[in-house]
């Protein structure tokens, strides 16, 4: 069946008027061009839709079934211009956010704050390492990502919003911890608990070694910053984490941060989407609004 919008209009104007000539009037066309629609309507469908009793026009069966649909389909885009008007003013929508597993330190409680403003609104929020999250980008599966510096040869908008500072941390009565400007090729002789491969902090710290001349000794290798901190204060071994995660740690004297020579190593946070994507209003909010809280973070 190949009918238009349009015509259904037309349609349903002629059924409420009962008249061909008062839908025209109504419609601002002529008689003739609304008696040309409904006969292509009719032809599309195969039945007629009125019959004409004498001076009256009435709806056939098939005329009545298809002004309840014609009801029902107003109905529908009624509905549907509520909604668009209200994403429009931010009182409902969508928002899905993917952040780096690291990053979540600092995301959960943006979000939190962000919703209080937009009660409505639907968010996930998708907690993953660096590798997975480029996955999602690249298979259009989030609105906003929240990671360290992207990579280059993917066609994304980044904007750089906040420093994460990578840290060794060790357990409170660690002997290095009475020690200042720690030389980093001592570090490297401890073994370290980091975390997994595909992870954008891991990466950071290999390269930052490699490019001391220095490589890394793995004691174990875990695929969340809670379960190497937990590792480290029971005196696993030493640790490298983002110091946005060790917030509570350093405060309950669980941890301490080492003094080494060239560290912290500076890494940045990058708010992210595909240069393509059209952000919808509720994330063109949200952007705009961790931007503007970002320094107080
Ligand atoms: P990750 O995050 O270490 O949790 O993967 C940091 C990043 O995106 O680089």
């Amino acid at each position: 069946m190949h009918l238009t919008l349009r015509q259904l209009n037309i349609f349903q104007a002629v059924a409420t008027h009962s008249s061909y000539t008062r839908a025209a009037e109504e419609l601002h066309l002529t008689q003739p061009a609304v008696s040309m629609q409904i006969k292509q309507l009719e032809d599309n469908i195969g039945l007629a839709l009125f019959e004409q009793l004498g001076k009256s026009l009435f709806l056939t069966e098939a005329g009545e079934e298809l002004l309840g649909y014609c009801e029902r389909i107003s109905q529908q885009l009624r509905d549907a211009e509520d909604v668009f008007d209200s994403m429009k003013t931010l009182s409902t929508g969508k928002l899905n956010i993917t952040v780096a597993s690291t990053a979540n330190y600092f995301a959960a409680r943006l979000l939190a704050s962000f919703s209080q403003q937009h009660p409505d609104i639907k968010l996930s929020l998708k907690v993953t390492n660096r590798e997975n999250l480029l996955k999602d980008l690249k298979s259009n599966g989030c609105d906003l990502a929240i990671m360290g510096k992207p990579p280059e040869e993917l066609e994304l908008n980044a904007t750089v919003f906040m420093e994460n500072p990578l840290v060794v941390v060790a357990p409170v009565n660690h002997p290095l911890c009475q020690e200042t400007n720690i030389p980093l090729s001592r570090i490297a002789r401890e073994p370290m608990v980091v975390r997994e491969q595909g992870s954008g902090t891991r990466f950071s710290i290999e390269r930052f070694f490699h490019n001391h001349g220095l490589s890394l000794i793995v004691a174990a290798e875990m695929s969340a910053s809670e379960a190497i901190k937990q590792a480290v204060s029971a005196g696993l071994s030493l640790g490298i984490v983002s110091s946005h995660t060790i917030e509570l740690e350093l405060e309950a004297n669980r941890l301490k941060v080492l003094d080494v020579e060239n560290m912290p190593i500076i890494r940045h946070w990058y708010l992210v989407h595909r240069k393509e994507k059209k952000l919808s209003p509720i994330a063109i909010a949200f952007r705009d609004y961790l931007l503007r809280v970002a320094p107080d973070l």
